[in-house]
């Protein structure tokens, strides 16, 4: 079995289209170990309970330093035992030791073709706007692992969808989310499962 732990933030539709996945077996002998939030709040970890997997939330203002939060995700993370790591809207820097422990074996999805728009302050909406304030016909979502950087590590796989006339960045970003991010996050884990 290929076991997952999918670090998540907010609403959690990515971390919905691995558990559809996984349970129409279209990404078979895989399972979430584990959905572990930033936050409380997020419905991710609703959708977690909803399908009977652990959800944990390990937030950053409960700890004193940032030294004891990152023992505390790494305690967690190692906990469930993960073949790969998946970020699916996790909005905080992933702890250095924790990229360390786990090199080649944490992705992450983002949603622009990677190297445009990414990097420090690309992230959720601000991503559409400015891709709609550049002008771009065309943007999309790449999956790439994850390295000491912002959005640098090496690119798993990526698909583009075309920007439409009168988009906003809401319409834009949900459009990338259906045609691009919930396919290939899904199909990353898939190829990663295989290749175990
Ligand atoms: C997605 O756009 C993802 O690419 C970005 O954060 C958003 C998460 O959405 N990193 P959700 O929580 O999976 O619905």
């Amino acid at each position: 079995m290929f076991n997952i732990v999918v670090m998540v933030s907010g609403g959690g539709t990515n971390l919905q289209a691995i558990i559809d996945r996984i349970n129409s077996n279209e990404i078979p002998n895989t399972r979430i170990a584990a959905v572990i939030s930033s936050s409380r709040k997020a419905y991710a970890l609703e959708r977690a309970a909803n399908n009977n997997i652990p959800g944990e939330a390990i937030v950053k203002k409960d700890y004193e330093s940032k030294e004891q939060f990152d023992e505390a995700l790494l305690a967690t993370i190692d906990k469930y035992n993960p073949d790969l790591i998946v970020l699916a809207g996790y909005l905080v820097i992933v702890p250095e030791i924790v990229i360390k422990k786990y090199t080649n074996k944490i992705i992450n999805i983002h949603p622009s073709l990677i190297p445009s728009f990414c990097g420090d302050g690309f992230y959720g909406l601000k991503v559409h706007e400015a891709v709609l304030a550049r002008g771009c016909k065309v943007t999309g979502a790449t999956v790439h692992f994850v390295d000491e950087g912002t959005d640098t590590g090496p690119i798993i796989t990526q698909k583009a969808v075309y920007v439409q006339e009168g988009d906003t960045p809401e319409i834009l970003q949900r459009r990338v989310m259906e045609e691009a991010e919930w396919i290939i996050l899904p199909e990353a884990i898939k190829k990663l499962s295989e290749a175990k």
